[in-house]
């Protein structure tokens, strides 16, 4: 569906060459945002396909790729300074994120360092650099961050993935109430299972995917597409009095037992 929630408004998404990231950007083009920045590691979708700037594109909403390594604070910065380009920043969408080769109790130092630079100081490093921008320009804005299911409940074969996106949870809450005075809203979206590379290549999480589905309310796995539609939400002044809080959007796999 096609709506014009997000006229006017500036979009950044980060980790939106695949997978949700891809979907919440195509999505904030068909709620009629004025521009997007795509921003990632590589502009090609780890899962194949069409670009997220060539869909965009069909829609016609103005879009640029702009590359950045969220863990790395300048990269970020520079990021956000892309959209002055079309006026300005709105709406930061801090959607990159990565699961480890082998996660759960014997989780590796490395792999659980890792875990958090990219889940943790990449999520924080985006929401600090939309939020300096929008105090900066005296606007109003909204933060998405990207969290899971597993950051609300836990999971022995996600011992350090769960951990990060826990942190993605309380980060949300922690920033409202320090933005909320500058009128900026920050909020975190939980996923469920949703059919991307990261859940089909991701060891553990990709054979327990069967499980979860038959065990989900809605006995499907999400579409990207429906977590794009939440985020558009969130980005956008209909939610105007929500902030603080952690969206799931799992098909109600978490509301049962
Ligand atoms: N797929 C699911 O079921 C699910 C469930 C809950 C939460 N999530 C979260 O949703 C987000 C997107 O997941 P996805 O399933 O689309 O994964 P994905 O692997 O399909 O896409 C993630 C994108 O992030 C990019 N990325 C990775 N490290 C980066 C970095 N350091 N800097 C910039 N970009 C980087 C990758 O290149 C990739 O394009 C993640 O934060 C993930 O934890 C996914």
């Amino acid at each position: 569906m096609n709506t014009n929630i997000l006229a006017g408004k500036v979009v950044v998404v980060t980790g939106a060459a695949s997978g949700i990231g891809k979907a919440v950007a195509v999505q904030a083009a068909r709620h009629g945002a004025k521009a997007i920045i795509v921003s990632d590691l590589n502009a090609e979708p780890r899962e194949g396909g069409r670009s997220t700037l060539a869909e965009i594109s069909d829609i016609g909403v103005p879009a640029r790729f702009h590359r950045a390594d969220v863990s790395q604070r300048a990269d970020v910065d520079a990021l956000v300074e892309a959209a002055e380009a079309f006026g300005g920043i709105d709406v930061m969408v801090a959607n990159a994120g990565i699961t480890a080769k082998a996660d759960g109790f014997d989780v590796t130092e490395e792999d659980f360092h890792r875990l958090m630079r990219v889940n943790l100081d990449g999520t924080l490093f985006s929401a600090q650099a939309a939020a300096r921008r929008m105090k900066a320009s005296g606007r109003a804005g909204s933060i998405v961050l990207m969290a899971s299911m597993g950051g609300i409940a836990g999971a022995g074969i996600t011992v350090g993935y769960s951990t990060s996106k826990g942190g993605v949870v309380l980060m949300a809450k922690s920033l409202a109430d320090a933005l909320g005075p500058d009128g900026i809203r920050v909020n975190a979206v939980a996923p469920g299972t949703i059919d991307t590379h990261l859940l089909r290549t991701s060891p553990g999480i990709a054979e327990a995917a069967e499980g979860f589905r038959r065990r989900t309310p809605l006995r499907r796995l999400g579409k990207p597409s429906e977590i794009g539609d939440a985020v558009a939400w969130l980005g956008s002044d209909l939610s105007s009095y929500v902030t603080g809080t952690a969206l799931l959007v799992d098909g109600g796999l978490l509301a049962v037992i």
